[in-house]
């Protein structure tokens, strides 16, 4: 008989962290009724008294799902958790996640504390969340750079004040693969109660030596039954452990008798939901999800694959949602074939939203041949421009070899029309001081990101960018078939951020 091993998804919490991902209410329970979908255990929120809108983004999620649990983060703290009590007030099932440092660095400069206050704290904490919730799960932060002796205490301590998850992070993704096993072999060993089945152990590992997945599959190996993963592998700096890669290990080395309930059909619309709504492109040669996962461009290669695929594939692309035969879409191609591509990849949209994604799908068609997933996405975010105060109306640009680039630009700023020129350096440029013609403030391009083309020159451009005006980076993203239309939407798109 396998065992089973709990999916615990922060994706919306850790992952979204990360600047420039951070998604608002709508979108969020988009990606949360998607992880339902996908088949995910746990879903970690948001960090609830971190601000009143993941404090709204919990009660929310909670309220758009069933099956999974909701969690909601807190630090070893009372009000924390008490806020985090109050979002998760709607859940069907519902966990506190509570913790605190319990590496030496941490006890001595983040707390200027010892370990047996340490102790007390971290007890304390899970006997106030438990006076809310039964289920409550406890992070040691930085447990994979404390020593194991003090770490079993602080895990036997708290399993005793009722946690029924152990997260054992290893927060700076320093552990070895080896290391991070023998740490929870250590702990199933010397702890009392876990042996017993009153908690389980979880990893949560962080990539910032590429080692995350590593680490956690050694997690796995030794003892533990709960992965805290991110679609992706999105997360704070180098990310977390990605969702897909765990899932697949699993299904690929069935010898190892773990399962999940993650249903891996999934796995694709998802990841490509997560990359299109957080404006976080997915490298091409990312495990599982990335656009060459499956692509065999070596003659050798592409001669065995066409003989067996077995050669070189250890999985069915079709196995991680990837359908080769999915219906192309063109300009001939009608709203139902929209509709039912959306619903694939996750978005349901009917009516005037499906109406006015339709009319922008046609214009895109006739500029392209084939609109692919992304294309599809990316106009069904699109209607989060609609909302904005600061558009583009039009954008004329003449540029060439050996001559000046000249911009003329009309934007509409809540309702009322302007319009400007410039010349610049490039067409980028020019347009952009077409745009600070009418946009009088102090902006300053930090960054400028055109991410890769991935077919065809008359595919669509996305760039990403950032913008520090009045002290704070703002990140804003376009897409386009031409890229100059892009950049500018780009920019006015941070600008839309900006605070007043
Ligand atoms: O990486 C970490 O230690 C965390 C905790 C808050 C669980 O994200
Ligand atoms: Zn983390």
């Amino acid at each position: 008989m396998s065992d089973r091993l709990f999916i615990f998804d922060t994706t919306l919490r850790d992952g979204e962290q990360v600047p420039g991902c951070q998604l608002n209410t709508v979108e969020k329970i988009q990606v949360a009724k998607q992880l339902e979908i996908l088949g995910v255990d746990v879903i970690e929120a948001g960090f609830p008294i971190s601000s009143p809108g993941d404090f709204n983004s919990v009660i929310e999620i909670s309220k758009a799902v069933t099956w999974p649990t909701i969690c909601a983060l807190t630090r070893a703290v009372q009000k924390d958790i008490d806020v985090a009590a109050d979002a998760l007030r709607e859940a069907k099932h519902k966990r506190i996640h509570t913790g605190i440092g319990t590496s030496d660095p941490h006890i001595k400069y983040k707390f200027n504390s010892n370990r047996e206050e340490i102790i007390e704290r971290a007890v304390a904490a899970v006997k106030y969340a438990k006076r809310y919730v039964e289920d409550v799960e406890f992070y040691a932060e930085d447990a994979g750079r404390t020593e194991n002796e003090y770490l079993a205490r602080v895990v036997e301590a708290v399993v005793k004040a009722g946690a029924t998850v152990v997260n054992i992070p290893d927060t700076t993704g320093y552990c070895l693969p080896q290391e991070y096993g023998e740490k929870i072999k250590y702990l199933m060993e010397h702890v009392d109660g876990l042996s017993a089945g009153k908690a389980i152990l979880s990893t949560h590992c962080h990539n910032d030596l590429g080692m995350a997945t590593a680490n956690t599959m050694a997690g796995v190996l030794n003892g533990a039954r709960q992965v805290e993963v991110t679609i992706n592998g999105i997360g704070e700096r180098a990310g977390n452990t990605s969702l897909e890669e765990v899932a697949m290990i699993l299904k690929c080395h069935k010898g190892i008798g773990i399962d999940t309930n993650i249903n891996t059909q999934k796995i694709y619309p998802t990841s490509r939901m997560v990359s299109s709504l957080m404006n976080m492109p997915v490298q091409p040669n990312k495990a599982i999800v990335g656009r060459n996962a499956f692509a065999h461009s070596s003659g050798i290669h592409q001669d065995g694959v066409l003989k067996n695929v077995q050669t070189y594939e250890i999985m069915n692309p079709k196995d991680v949602g990837i359908d080769d035969n999915a219906i192309v879409l063109t300009a001939r191609s009608g709203r139902a074939a929209l509709k039912h591509r959306l619903s694939v990849l996750g978005v349901e949209m009917d009516g005037e939203r499906l109406d006015a994604t339709y009319q922008e799908f046609l214009k895109l068609a006739d500029k392209k041949k084939e609109v692919n997933d992304d294309d599809v996405l990316m106009l069904a975010g699109a209607d989060r421009a609609a909302a904005h105060a600061v558009k583009l109306d039009y954008l004329q640009v003449t540029t060439g070899m050996g001559v000046k680039s000249v911009a003329c630009i009309g934007l509409d700023i809540a309702g009322e029309k302007f319009e400007a020129s410039a010349s610049g350096n490039g067409p980028v440029d020019a347009a952009i001081k077409a745009l600070k013609n009418i946009i009088k403030r102090q902006m300053v391009l930090k960054e400028f990101t055109i991410q890769a083309i991935s077919k065809g020159s008359d595919d669509v451009g996305k760039v990403h960018m950032q913008v520090e005006y009045d002290g704070h980076v703002y990140y804003g993203f376009g897409a386009n078939t031409d890229i100059v239309t892009a950049s500018v939407e780009a920019y006015i798109d941070c600008i839309n951020k900006f605070k007043k």
